[in-house]
């Protein structure tokens, strides 16, 4: 016997509960994500089920290929989606590129970089970590120093780390990862849709990202985009399952990727023209990211990124009008996720609770240092509205006040309704 304990594990409150009708009150998320996911993606997402390869669907895999180019205005060909949570993304991504011993430089600026660098241990890599404070980001020459002193095979970062709520500025990073040899992986999951991620134009070799932020749908499907190099890397590595194998097949050079799920080698061969079977398709899934790509594009790139400006300033100018303060740089905030310093006095959970139990409004904790110092307060994606934003200042004016927090009442709302929208 192993003598260890697995952790508690607490029965169903009601027994009964699971046979009656699902009927969750409606929640406005507010938090650093997931939100709530745009009507138009469930409603695709309940489209009729196919097989993987029936022709049809096979016309909207490519037909998300091509919308995810647009969105992150690249003419990569493999912009593709995987299935699976963002995490999953950035770990096929690492798996399938990482082979025992490669150098890899993780820029961390909060939780999310450290994730980068645990998955990339766990890939094999030797990985160094050039840290930033928590609240700040990195400047070029910092990065430059790092490259130059360990020369890795690659460098990781995320474009906003939700939770520290900063962005890095991605524009001259690729350029200098390629002087020196080095290539770059950036995790977008957070920030893209948010925020401009010009993939050719900012030289990022490989980015991975999820759709319950900015892209306005549920959290299970990740789309990701490699430049041809990048993906040349990771073809080398290709080792067909047997039950795949036909006459003439030789593997690729490169090691066999440790793990069947995550070898990316395998996805491309199915969403290539070889159309080899891997994973049986999360077909639900694909229609939401077809479809939330499609309301994106729709809406035009330069649009959403204003709205999202907009929504941005609205919260902080809410917040500070509360007399509370903003956390971080906020030259380098993201403009989906604002940290609120928690005031003194107060109780972040119970104002937490209050909001959820008594306006139906989440909005998020925060990790590690941060946790009980900040909320985190999102307006993104379909919740990056005037009307989210100002049902969610409002309500926290009063749970505020309540807890007799000092302030001018009803100025944090004002404040953020003089930025909304055409209002003089
Ligand atoms: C920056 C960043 N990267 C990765 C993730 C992980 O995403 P997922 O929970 O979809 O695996 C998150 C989730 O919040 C995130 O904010």
């Amino acid at each position: 016997m192993i003598s260890i304990s697995l952790p508690k594990l607490s029965p169903l409150a009601n027994p009964n509960s699971a046979f009656e009708d699902l009927n969750p009150k409606p929640r406005l998320l507010m938090g650093p994500g997931p939100i709530n996911a745009d009507p138009r993606v469930l409603k695709a997402m309940t489209s009729t089920l196919l097989g993987q390869f029936d022709p049809q669907f096979r016309g909207f895999m490519r037909e998300t290929m091509a919308l995810y180019r647009q969105f992150f205005e690249t003419n990569n060909d493999w912009t593709l989606v995987l299935d699976g949570t963002a995490r999953s993304a950035i770990e096929m991504v690492m798996m399938s590129a990482i082979e025992q011993g490669d150098k890899v430089l993780v820029l961390s600026f909060g939780r999310f970089g450290q994730l980068l660098d645990e998955i990339a241990k766990r890939s094999g890599a030797n990985v160094r970590v050039l840290e930033a404070p928590w609240g700040t980001v990195f400047d070029l020459a910092q990065i430059e120093q790092a490259i130059k002193s360990f020369s890795p095979k690659l460098v990781a970062v995320c474009q906003g780390d939700t939770s520290t709520t900063m962005l890095q500025p991605l524009a001259g990073l690729g350029e200098l990862c390629h002087q020196y040899g080095a290539l770059l992986q950036v995790d977008a999951t957070a920030s893209c849709g948010g925020t401009p991620l010009p993939v050719d134009a900012w030289a990022i070799d490989a980015v991975t990202a999820g759709l319950q932020k900015c892209l306005a749908g549920p959290s299970g499907i990740a789309p990701i985009t490699l430049n041809n190099h990048f993906a040349k890397i990771i073809y080398s590595r290709r080792h067909l399952e047997e039950g795949l194998q036909t006459a003439g097949y030789t593997a690729g050079t490169g090691s066999r990727i440790a793990s069947n799920y995550m070898d990316l080698a395998m996805v491309i061969d199915y969403w290539s023209d070889n159309a080899l079977n891997h994973h049986t398709e999360a077909t639900t899934m694909l229609y939401g990211a077809r479809e939330c790509a499609r309301i994106f594009i729709q809406e035009g790139l330069a649009n959403a990124y204003a709205r999202h400006a907009q929504a941005s300033r609205a919260v902080v100018a809410g917040v500070q009008g509360m007399n509370l303060k903003v956390y971080g740089d906020l030259n380098n905030k993201m403009p989906n996720v604002t940290g609120v310093y928690i005031p003194d006095g107060v109780n972040g959970d119970k104002v937490r609770g209050a909001l959820l139990n008594d306006f139906n409004i989440e909005i998020g904790t925060s990790f590690g240092q941060l946790n009980g110092k900040i909320w985190r307060i999102g307006a993104m994606g379909y919740n990056a509205r005037p009307d989210c934003v100002l049902h969610t200042l409002a309500a926290l004016e009063i749970v505020l006040a309540a807890e007799g927090h000092k302030f001018t009442r009803g100025a944090g709302v004002d404040a953020a309704y003089q930025l909304i929208g055409d209002r003089p």
